[in-house]
C-alpha cells in the first residue's frame, strides 16, 4: 500500500489531522494498536477551547458538539471556604466548550467513516522506518501477516506511550519533564452537576474539581496520594472528601449517586524537543504531556495538527516545505506556554509535601489577589480559553 501522510494513533490528534487531510485530497491512512471501541471506552478530560472547536468545525466534525455541547462562560475557584467566579467571557470576549473527547472522538471517527477514511485497527506493533531519509514507510502486523505502507510523512500521533517517539534516536531527542508527588481520584456518576460551571477548590486536605459531561452526568476528583488503591474509595468515602474540600454551599446542596467509573491518574509535565525528525513529525501527547488543571492536553493536540495540517497543505498545493519546517518551533511555542500554564495551576491548587501551613497561607493570598486583580484574573482567563495558534 502507498499513501502520503501515515499516521500512527486514532485518537483525537489522529483523527482531527486525517480528517483535515481528506477533506483537502490529501491520501492518509490512521493505524491503531487496539479497535475502536476500546478507543471510545477511555474516559478522558471535556474542555475545549474555541481554537478546538474551529478545527472540529473545519473537520466537518462539530455539529453534535454544537447541539449537545455546554458553552461556558466562566468557572469558579473555590479556596478558604469561599467560592470566586472567573467571567471568562467577561474577561477575553471568549468561552469554552465543555464536550466529552469521547464524544468528540466519536463524531471525528464517523466523519471519517463517512468521508471514506482508511483506519487499521488492531495493528500490531506498528513502526516507522526510514523516516530520516526520502522513502519512509510504516510496518505493520494483522492476521499474521506483516504489512507496509510507502508514504511521503508519518504523523506519529500515538499519544505518550506509542512507538514513535521511542523510534527516534535518543540523542536526537531532548525531554524535559516532571512528575507530581500526588495524582487525581475521579469519577464519573449520573447525577446533577453541583453547580452549571466547573468549580476549582484549593483545599489543605487537597485540591477537588468539580466537572461534568451533561447536565445529568457529574464528573468529579479529588488529589490523592500516589499510592491510593481504587478498592479503599467507596463511593459514599470519595464524596464525603469532595465536599470537605468545598464550600458549605456546594457541600451541602451536592447530589450524591453511584459512580460507573473510578480511576486514579498520575500527573506528570512532559516535553520532547523537536516534535519532528526528518520525514516523522510528534503530536499531541506523543509529544507532550501536562497535569489536567489546566485542560490542555486535548486542546494542545488541535494546535500542533492545526499547524501541521497547514505546513502538509502547502507542501502538497505550493511545493514548498516551509510550513513542515517550522512545525516544531512553531508548535513548541505554543505547547511551552501551555505547559506553564498547566504547571503554574498545578502548583497554586494542590496541596504539595512541603506545602505546610505557611504555603497554604500563601497559595490562598495568591489566590485572593487573583481573583481581586482584574489583571491578574484577565492573564488566567486567556490562558484558559486559550493563547492564539
Ligand atoms: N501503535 C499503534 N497505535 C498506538 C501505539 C502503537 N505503538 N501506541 C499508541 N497507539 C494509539 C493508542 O491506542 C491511541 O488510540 O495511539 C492513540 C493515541 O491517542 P491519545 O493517547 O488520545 O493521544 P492524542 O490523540 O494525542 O490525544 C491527546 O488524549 O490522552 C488524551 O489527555 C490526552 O486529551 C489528550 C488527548
Ligand atoms: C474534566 O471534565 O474531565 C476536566 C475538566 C477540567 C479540567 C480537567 C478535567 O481541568
Amino acid at each position: 500500500m502507498r499513501t502520503k501522510v501515515a499516521i500512527i494513533g486514532s485518537g483525537p490528534s489522529g483523527l482531527l489531522l486525517g480528517q483535515l487531510l481528506t477533506n483537502a485530497g490529501i491520501d492518509n491512512v490512521i493505524l491503531d494498536r487496539v479497535n475502536k471501541d476500546y478507543i471510545l471506552g477511555r474516559v478522558r478530560a471535556g474542555v475545549l477551547e474555541e481554537g478546538m472547536v474551529g478545527m472540529l468545525d473545519r473537520a466537518g466534525a462539530g455539529a453534535r458538539m454544537h447541539k449537545e455541547g455546554l458553552p461556558h462562560d466562566g468557572f469558579s475557584l473555590a479556596f478558604d471556604g469561599r467560592d470566586h467566579r472567573l467571567d471568562l467571557f467577561g474577561l477575553t470576549g471568549k468561552r469554552v466548550m465543555v464536550y466529552g473527547q469521547t464524544e468528540l472522538t466519536h463524531d471525528l471517527m464517523d466523519k471519517r467513516e463517512a468521508t471514506g477514511g482508511v483506519t487499521i485497527y488492531d495493528a500490531g506493533n506498528v513502526a516507522p522506518h526510514e523516516f530520516d531519509v526520502a522513502s519512509p514507510y510504516v510496518t505493520y502486523e494483522k492476521d499474521g501477516v506483516t504489512h507496509r505502507i510507502d508514504c511521503d510523512f508519518i504523523a506519529g500521533c500515538d499519544g505518550f506511550h506509542g512507538v514513535s517517539r521511542k523510534s527516534v534516536p535518543e540523542s536526537a531527542l531532548q525531554t524535559f519533564e516532571r512528575v507530581y508527588p500526588f495524582g487525581w481520584l475521579g469519577i464519573l456518576a449520573d447525577v446533577p452537576p453541583v453547580s452549571h460551571e466547573l468549580i476549582y477548590a484549593n483545599h489543605p486536605r487537597g485540591f477537588a474539581l468539580c466537572s461534568m459531561r451533561s447536565e445529568t452526568r457529574s464528573r468529579y476528583y479529588i488529589q490523592c496520594a500516589l499510592d491510593e488503591k481504587i478498592e479503599d474509595w467507596s463511593d459514599e468515602r470519595f464524596f464525603d472528601e469532595l465536599r470537605r474540600r468545598l464550600p458549605v454551599e456546594h457541600a451541602e446542596r451536592m447530589v450524591t449517586g453511584p459512580s460507573f467509573e473510578k480511576s486514579i491518574a498520575p500527573l506528570r509535565s512532559f516535553v520532547a524537543e523537536p516534535m519532528r525528525f526528518g520525514k516523522l513529525f510528534l503530536v499531541g501527547d506523543a509529544a507532550h504531556i501536562v497535569p489536567p488543571t489546566g485542560a490542555k492536553g486535548l486542546n494542545l493536540a488541535a494546535s500542533d495538527v492545526h499547524y501541521l495540517f497547514d505546513g502538509l497543505q502547502e507542501y502538497y498545493s505550493e511545493k514548498s516545505a516551509a510550513g513542515i519546517d517550522a512545525y516544531s518551533s512553531r508548535a513548541l511555542k505554543r505547547v511551552w506556554r501551555a505547559v506553564r500554564f498547566s504547571w503554574s495551576m498545578t502548583t497554586l491548587m494542590h496541596r504539595f509535601p512541603d506545602t505546610g501551613e505557611f504555603g497554604q497561607k500563601i497559595q490562598e493570598a495568591e489566590l485572593d489577589y487573583l481573583v481581586s486583580s482584574k489583571a491578574a484574573s484577565t492573564a488566567l482567563a486567556e490562558n484558559y480559553v486559550g493563547l492564539p495558534y
